[in-house]
């Protein structure tokens, strides 16, 4: 398994759309396998393949206490999604250190493929159904602050610019 680098904000590739993955192969949980050590090594809860700059409908998350149920949704597609909506607290890997509150569907039924190619569905609330809807956003191209203000947005921007600049010159 590999560590892989994560895209930050505001750079443009974290806005392309993935496209499906064509089949569950070798390649595909290589690249599963390297988003669970990248995703666990950064202490995030979820990752997309558009973070690491591989454009494939892939999620990885675990947002288990402690952290060992791993779940892998590949071509995840949303089938039935609640009325009710609710407001907390996101962050996002490929937007370090920023926390805002994005209001989403409380409860969430996935359908997607797992790691061994099979069909199966995944009934989230909580904390894992923020995390399902964060990471398919993702997917298309999306990333959280995209629901902030845009008085908050830019001025999260300039601050990730700012720290990409500060990390090249080695400050
Ligand atoms: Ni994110």
């Amino acid at each position: 398994m590999a560590r892989l680098p994560i895209l930050r904000y505001p750079d443009p590739r974290l806005h392309t759309v993935a496209r499906p993955v064509a089949s569950v192969d070798e390649r595909i949980r290589r690249l599963v396998d390297d988003m669970l050590e990248t995703m666990y090594e950064a202490d995030g809860v979820g990752l997309a393949a558009t973070q690491v700059d591989v454009h494939e409908r892939v999620i990885v998350m675990d947002t288990s206490e402690p952290r060992d149920r791993a779940v892998v949704l590949i071509n995840p597609e949303i089938v039935a999604r609640s009325e009710e909506l609710k407001v907390s607290e996101e962050g996002c890997l490929s937007v370090p250190q920023i926390y805002d509150k994005v209001e989403r569907h409380a409860r969430v039924t996935v359908r997607a493929l797992g790691r061994d190619g099979q069909p199966f569905e995944l009934d989230a609330e909580g904390l894992a159904s923020v995390c399902v809807q964060h990471e398919m956003d993702h997917l298309l191209g999306k990333v959280f602050v995209e629901y902030l203000s845009g008085l908050k947005r830019d001025r999260i921007r300039t601050k990730m610019l700012k720290k990409t600049r500060e990390e090249l010159r080695g400050e």
